[in-house]
């Protein structure tokens, strides 16, 4: 078992393919104000679904004191998601204790932007730093369709340009891209962002979870995404920012800012991925694709020990050979198979992607 070095004040904490612990996602809810067909459909998510019952939801104080214990192991980035962030109670003030951490140098958070308007201020105060925000199209009709409610979008929009106003910068938009349902909108979406300084990301459609439908036919790849996006707005390609990156980025040959795709399906990043995820009850989660999860709760309320945890954190890490991407472009030849429909897989409420 790989056991963690001390380098330069941090722990390098490495998996068994020698990749180091740096990000953590941290779920705070498994609720949302939304039902993206992707994520949480709603015949599925329903009006009797029962969510996670409060007493099985970490406290800010005990995610913080886990996020410490992270950030002992060399986890330096944290990034706050749901569900839906936004509708946990009282969410600036977990993320002012998450600042102080020691060794934590960057925090975001995904949402959906519905709450964005009346929040953004309180984020920014508590020390927030960035976000990102989950737009799939600007067609109001789609994105009734896509979210599973009767907003569209302008609510988002108001989020997003409160949240300039405030100064969570940079802002990244993220949209998934299904084949048949937004893809004919990505170019006005692109059109829409191109010289704000925002940063759209576009995302093959993956098969997380179980419950989503995902069938190979509606991904549309990155190549694709780039080459509509090109021919009406000259791409170059543009170096990741830091190794492990999801994205790949592309600048626009006017200067007017740049984009970028998350090819999960076309183009596997599993190499270089340093992402570990907490669940809302408590579990550790070592990738996005997995079956479950280490129950971190039980040892928390059980009275372990701030060693005690990062014992235990540390054995679940060195132990770790997820490469689920990989594998499946690799094994399965793109079949739906590929999916692992066979196989249980976690929901993506419960880990925010
Ligand atoms: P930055 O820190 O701004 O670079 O953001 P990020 O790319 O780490 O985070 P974000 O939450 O915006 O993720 C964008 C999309 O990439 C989401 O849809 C995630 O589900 C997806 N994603 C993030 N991490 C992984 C991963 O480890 N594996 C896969 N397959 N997808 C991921
Ligand atoms: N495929 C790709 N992206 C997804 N997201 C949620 N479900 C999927 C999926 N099946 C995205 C959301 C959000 C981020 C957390 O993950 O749109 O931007
Ligand atoms: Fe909610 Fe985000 Fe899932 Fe949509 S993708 S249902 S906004 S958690
Ligand atoms: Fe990381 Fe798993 Fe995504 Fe690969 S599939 S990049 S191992 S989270």
């Amino acid at each position: 078992m790989t056991q963690p070095t001390q380098q330069s004040g941090a722990m390098t904490l490495t998996d068994k393919f020698g990749r180091p612990m740096r990000d953590l996602r941290i779920s705070v809810t498994d609720r949302c104000n939304f039902r993206c067909t992707y994520c949480m459909p709603a015949e599925i998510f329903g009006d009797r679904y029962e969510f996670l019952p409060k007493p099985e939801i970490l406290s800010f104080e005990e995610t913080e004191r886990l996020a410490r214990v992270f950030a002992g192991l060399g986890v330096t980035k944290l990034r706050i998601t749901g569900g839906e962030p936004l509708v946990r109670a009282q969410l600036p003030a977990l993320i002012e204790k998450l600042v102080g951490i020691e060794g934590i140098d960057d925090i975001a958070l995904t949402t959906n932007g519905f709450l964005l308007k009346q929040m953004a201020g309180d984020l920014k105060a508590a020390g927030l730093e960035r976000i990102t925000v989950s737009l799939d199209t600007l067609d109001d009709e789609i994105s009734k369709k896509m979210s599973g409610r009767p907003y569209g979008v302008g609510r988002t929009l108001e989020g997003i340009e409160e949240a300039v106003r405030v100064g969570l910068n940079p802002i990244k938009i993220d949209t998934v891209v299904q084949r048949g349902v937004n893809d004919h909108t990505i170019v006005d979406t692109a059109r829409h962002f191109k010289g704000t300084g925002h940063i759209v990301r576009f995302i093959e459609f993956m098969d997380v979870g179980n419950r989503n439908g995902w069938k190979l036919e509606r991904v549309v790849t990155a190549k694709e995404i780039i080459g509509k996006i090109s021919a009406e707005f000259p791409l170059v390609p543009l170096e990741p920012n830091y190794r492990g990156e999801v994205a790949t980025r592309y600048a626009y040959a006017d200067g007017t800012g740049e984009i970028g795709v998350i090819a999960s399906v076309s183009m596997p990043f599993c190499g270089d991925c340093t992402r570990a995820r907490l669940t809302t009850d408590g579990r550790l989660v070592t990738c996005l694709f997995a079956s479950g999860g280490t129950d971190l709760k039980s040892l928390l309320r059980g009275g372990a020990s701030d060693e005690d945890l990062a014992a235990a954190i540390t054995k679940v890490w060195s132990n770790r050979g997820d490469r689920y991407s990989e594998l499946r472009e690799a094994n399965t030849n793109w079949s739906d198979k590929a999916a692992g429909k066979d196989r249980k897989k976690i929901e993506m409420y419960q880990i925010g992607g």
